[in-house]
């Protein structure tokens, strides 16, 4: 039977499905249908109570936060800079004998570093480190996988990333399961599926049509065995996009977006070029010098369409970070870049 899991509360919020898959490679896979899913499994291995610490970044989404409160109310907040590194100092003076748990965020595509020494620490003192990947889905799939520093869990959004409508993947030590109700099954991934089938035929509004050519998971270290259909499912529809032409096309046009802001005064870069070289963008971060500069650029590409976002949402419990005042991603997509620039032009000449 698939087990279904519940807050004290009991928040239906908390019931999730996870996949089992063997281990191979010491990585340990299992497919959700968000991110969040996999957070709330993480809370419950993890025996997560009212007292416990969760420390994590003010730069964070309220999701992520709204998932945790179910558990335990103490979360303290580490700063993020603007160029949304951390400090090691900071996150150390945080630590007291009730931290459990520590979220890493690697934000827009771009992986966090992470200081070894800082995760020797955690590590001594038997603190469960999480990489929230939700938005790094390709530049987890471009290491095979596997990041430089250790963590417990790495979580990740596939369809943050890839013209899918849901989907997430859990590595770390979720639970395994060997059987499924057939029924419960077909009821709660009816929708994921039928999402994601509409994305594949072209019914959903998605730019990446042409990559419909042939793609696999076989170059994955992750390798799943005897797993449900869950996999399967996923195997099928991420086989179907062509995850070499998206990170090319993403990787162009975020070299474009890079020059195209490189000397400009009221939108800037947010991350340098080095730093892209080695990651693939979920979106394209810019910082603009102030929210009036960012409502203007905000208004006139969502007048062309434009899927252009800041992030996060407020959440109550964390209302002082300043980071979601000036920054704003934009698609990476050659439109989008086209519109931008010609934003800019027009914004010259004004
Ligand atoms: C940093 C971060 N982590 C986790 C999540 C949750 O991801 P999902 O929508 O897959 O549950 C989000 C977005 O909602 C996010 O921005």
């Amino acid at each position: 039977m698939i087990k279904k899991y519940h807050s004290k509360e009991g928040s239906s919020l908390l019931k999730y499905l996870s996949f089992s898959t063997n281990k191979t490679k010491n990585i340990n896979g299992s497919f959700f249908t968000y991110s969040r899913e996999a957070i709330s499994q993480i809370m419950i291995h993890t025996n997560i109570t009212e007292t416990d610490k969760i420390l994590m970044p003010s730069y964070q989404c309220n999701t992520v936060i709204d998932y945790i409160l179910p558990f335990t109310k103490n979360i303290e907040f580490y700063e993020i800079n603007e160029d949304l590194t951390l400090s090691s100092n900071e996150i150390i003076n945080k630590i007291n004998h009730h931290t459990k748990i520590i979220f890493f965020v690697h934000y827009f595509g771009i992986i966090t570093n992470i200081k070894p020494s800082l995760i020797e620490i955690l590590r001594e003192k038997n603190i469960k480190i999480i990489y929230d990947l939700a938005h790094s889905f390709l530049s987890l799939y471009q290491r095979n996988f596997t990041l430089d520093t250790y963590s417990d869990y790495i979580i990740s959004s596939i369809y943050k990333n890839i013209p899918l409508g849901v989907g997430a993947i859990g590595i770390g030590d979720f639970q395994q399961k060997n059987s499924i109700d057939v029924k419960e099954f077909f009821i709660i991934n009816l929708k994921k599926i039928l999402t994601n089938f509409r994305c594949l035929i072209g019914k959903r509004a998605f730019t990446y049509y042409h990559l419909h050519a042939k793609s696999s998971l076989q170059e994955n270290t992750i390798i799943y065995k005897n797993s449900t259909l869950s996999y399967y499912a996923y195997q099928f529809l991420l086989a179907h996009i062509n995850i070499k032409k998206l990170i090319e096309d993403k990787t162009t046009v975020t070299h474009q977006y890079f020059t195209l802001f490189e000397n400009n005064k009221e939108f800037s870069n947010l991350i340098g070029k080095d730093i892209l070289e080695n990651n693939v963008l979920q979106a394209y971060p810019i910082k603009c010098v102030n929210i009036k500069s960012r409502e203007k650029i905000f208004h006139y590409l969502k007048s062309h369409c434009i899927d252009i976002y800041s992030w996060p949402s407020y959440h109550p419990i964390n209302s002082f970070d300043t980071l979601k005042d000036t920054i704003l991603l934009l698609p990476l997509d050659f439109y989008s870049f086209q519109k931008s620039k010609e934003f800019l032009i027009k914004s010259n000449h004004e």
